[in-house]
């Protein structure tokens, strides 16, 4: 019955869903990262993009040693649900000037995608 009224909701309007807590697929965010974020990033070690390891909580543009954009190193933003999936859906709509040249249209990929994220160690 609520997954049904949930998934209503989940096509009539994504962030409706969102707001109602739905929670993404961590198993299902670590494929996706596989096939669409691990060309430029790695959990471990600076890429094209910087770490993932503990992003969860940190502050946007903060890992030591890796080259930012200007603009993302000056961002007051800390990584969380809402942020990390408003930076997904529209990187440079959430901070002009960035440098990932890549987006993620679709809400429940990118709930997945933020459920991943959230499991990755500040090791
Ligand atoms: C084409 C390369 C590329 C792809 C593909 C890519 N990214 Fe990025 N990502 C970057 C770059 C470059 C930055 C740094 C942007 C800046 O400095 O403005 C970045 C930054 C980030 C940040 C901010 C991290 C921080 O330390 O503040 C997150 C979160 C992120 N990417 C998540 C993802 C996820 C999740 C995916 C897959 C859906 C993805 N990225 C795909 C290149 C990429």
């Amino acid at each position: 019955m609520r997954a049904a009224a949930l998934l209503a909701c989940a096509l009539a309007l994504p962030a409706c869903a969102q707001q109602a807590g739905v929670r993404g697929d961590a198993q299902r965010g670590q494929a996706l990262y596989e096939q669409r974020c691990a060309a430029c990033h790695s959990p471990g070690a600076d890429r094209v993009g910087p770490r993932h390891d503990g992003v969860f909580g940190r502050r946007a543009g903060s890992v030591a040693g890796y080259a930012y954009s200007p603009a993302l190193r000056r961002s007051t933003l800390v990584w969380d649900e809402r942020t990390l999936d408003a930076w997904l859906r529209d990187p440079q709509a959430l901070v002009p000037g960035q440098q990932m040249g890549y987006s993620v249209p679709d809400a429940t990929a990118r709930a997945d995608l933020v459920a991943y994220l959230r499991t990755l160690s500040t090791k």
